[in-house]
């Protein structure tokens, strides 16, 4: 698809359900109905960035610190064995307490006890941390690039680099990861232009994975009040994104599942074909509020297992066998 052809699906005022269709259609084609479940432990909210949109952000007073034991990480994912999850996803803020080092050892005791696939999403580290992680039994990495706008990525992220970022990616494919990537839809001063670029931009760097979800001001960071990005936009993205990257990875995001109840359910009919459950200590969850109104927080696993299958149920969808790897070649 052209550049110009996805600007017009993403003008809010075109009626998206042929695009849906479409891509709901590429989606049954390429990757099926089955839906992959990935475990979610956010395992550590410390952060020693200050991205002006998310709420764990270093500096932020309201944010009661925690971080897991890796007692605690491995029963987050004797939990997802027991849930019949394919997968967990370890993601915390840029913690420097726990590092490459301690990590790649809760990496390779997880991967020891319960066999399951591996994601990290722990953000910038060095090409030699990269390697020593996937050297660990880490299968796959996410990290978001959150806009391909060069001058928005530097309004938004004021102790990162737009370069690094990349470089990042690059490393980690190099290192031999299952790479995911993605961007949030309806940052302030982002236009449809700098949306397609983005997607565009997930088909150049092949990407396994693809996470979109809508902005969502946070009070208690720099862009309080700010207008939030809208469910919409961040559908118009999915599907697109499902047509021209084909069988990449497409998760129904929390975020969007947060700014509407029938967020996720949504995106998994229009490109989607993947869903995040959280299974963080739900005593910790309420302190992960990377913006506000985030779902599951008062929820234990179980529950969110039940709330997701009952999800799947009502959509005609069932729950994906095995690890649910990367369909790319
Ligand atoms: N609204 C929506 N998404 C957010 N993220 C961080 N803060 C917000 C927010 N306020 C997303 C970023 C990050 C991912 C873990 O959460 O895209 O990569
Ligand atoms: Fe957690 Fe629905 S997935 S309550």
């Amino acid at each position: 698809m052209e550049r110009d052809e996805m600007i017009n699906w993403l003008s809010p005022d075109r009626d998206p359900a042929d695009l849906y269709a479409r891509a709901d259609k590429a989606r049954r084609e390429a990757v099926g109905d089955a839906v992959h479940l990935r475990g979610l432990i956010e395992f550590s909210n410390f952060c020693r960035r200050r991205c002006y949109y998310c709420g764990i952000r270093a500096g932020n007073a309201k944010v009661r610190r925690y971080r897991l034991t890796e007692g605690q990480v491995l029963d987050c994912a004797r939990t997802a064995k027991r849930l019949n999850y394919g997968s967990v996803v370890m993601q915390s803020g840029e913690d420097s307490h726990w590092g490459p080092a301690q990590l790649a050892e809760v990496v390779s005791k997880v991967k020891r006890e319960t066999g399951l696939a591996i994601t990290l999403s722990v953000g910038e580290h060095t090409r030699e941390e990269y390697k020593l992680l996937r050297a660990a039994g880490a299968d796959r990495f996410l990290l978001r690039f959150e806009t391909s706008d060069r001058r928005l990525f530097g309004m938004f992220k004021p102790d990162s680099d737009y370069d690094n970022r990349f470089r990042c990616l690059a490393w980690l494919k190099e290192a031999g990861f299952q790479v995911g990537s993605g961007v949030m839809a309806g940052l302030p001063g982002q236009t449809l232009e700098s949306m397609a670029d983005d997607i565009l931009l997930f088909k150049r760097l092949e990407l396994d994975m693809v996470g979109i979800g809508p902005f969502i001001a946070n009070p208690d960071t720099p862009m309080a009040g700010a207008v939030s990005g809208t469910l919409d936009a961040a559908l118009r993205m999915v599907a697109l994104t499902r047509i021209v990257t084909k069988n990449a990875h497409i998760p129904a995001t929390t975020a969007m599942g947060s700014i509407d109840p029938q967020g996720r359910q949504k995106a998994l009919r229009c490109g989607a074909n993947v869903l995040m459950p959280n299974i963080s200590p739900t005593e910790h969850r309420v302190d992960y509020s990377l913006y506000p109104g985030k779902i599951c927080t008062n929820e234990a696993p179980e529950q969110c297992a039940g709330c997701v299958d009952a999800m799947l149920d009502s959509l005609g969808r069932k729950r994906a066998e095995g690890a649910g790897h990367s369909l790319k070649v």
